[in-house]
């Protein structure tokens, strides 16, 4: 696990060092391919259930799974690049979001709070935490900034399959839930809108989600293994 998550945290850095406005989401894609090939894993979102390509290109109103394309990145655009690698058997899995050129203070005020919704989840995680704390942390900290969180999409498990039980939603109530136990490895990835929680599934393509308002998303994740006293971020 940590093999895969190096791999998939290096790579995000590769595309944070070049990506930039004039890009196309298909060649933020090509990047991707290329720098987790050249690392000896396989991209495990190629092909996994039909998916075209080795990552998932989101940009502004595109919540996850967008679909690298020819849409040309533009000054002002956040994007998130969720990337799932596999190395020796075992996957890792996170995802950015990236600003390019001058984002409106509006927007990278959402991708820092959903950056800090992720790391108020991890805060007193360790073997025992009963599972849905996790949501309750993230969903706390989104609304008191009065943003939503995605109730149809979820963080999960992840080991030899890149999707393993349990489901980790990014809201819920305290205290209920699974107890993590120690050796366990989730994936944790807040998907915090700016304005309603609803979103809509492409039909045309499967797979794009995109806000129902049309308002700007982001989506922070890391993989994470539970330990006795604490929480390991094998991505960070
Ligand atoms: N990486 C995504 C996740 O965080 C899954 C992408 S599946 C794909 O769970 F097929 F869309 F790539
Ligand atoms: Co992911
Ligand atoms: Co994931």
């Amino acid at each position: 696990m940590r093999e895969s998550c190096r791999v998939v945290k290096k790579t995000l850095e590769f595309v944070g060092r070049n990506i930039r406005a004039g890009m196309t989401t298909k060649q933020v894609d090509e990047l991707v391919y290329k720098y987790i090939i050249s690392e000896g894993a396989t991209p495990s979102s190629l092909g996994y259930c039909g998916y075209p390509a080795s990552s998932c290109v989101s940009v502004n109103e595109v919540v996850v799974h967008g679909i690298p394309s020819d849409r040309v990145l533009s000054d002002g655009d956040i994007v998130s690049v969720d990337i799932t690698a596999e190395k020796n058997g075992y996957n890792g899995d996170a995802a950015r979001t990236f600003l390019i050129g001058n984002v409106s203070e509006e927007k990278r005020k959402l991708v820092k709070v959903t950056e800090e919704c992720f790391f108020k989840a991890l805060e007193g995680l360790r073997a025992g935490t009963p599972l849905y704390d996790i949501g309750n942390a993230v969903q706390t900290h989104a609304e008191s900034h009065g943003y939503s969180v995605v109730r149809a999409l979820v963080g999960h498990g992840i080991g030899r399959e890149m999707h393993e039980d349990p489901s980790v939603p990014n809201y819920g109530k305290k205290g209920t839930g699974m107890r993590l136990k120690a050796g366990m490895t989730i994936c944790i990835e807040p998907m915090i809108n700016m304005g309603t929680y609803k979103v809509n599934f492409s039909r045309e393509d499967g797979w794009t989600v995109t806000t129902a308002d049309g308002l700007p998303s982001a989506h922070y994740e890391n993989t994470v293994l539970i330990t006795e006293d604490g929480a390991e971020i094998l991505t960070l």
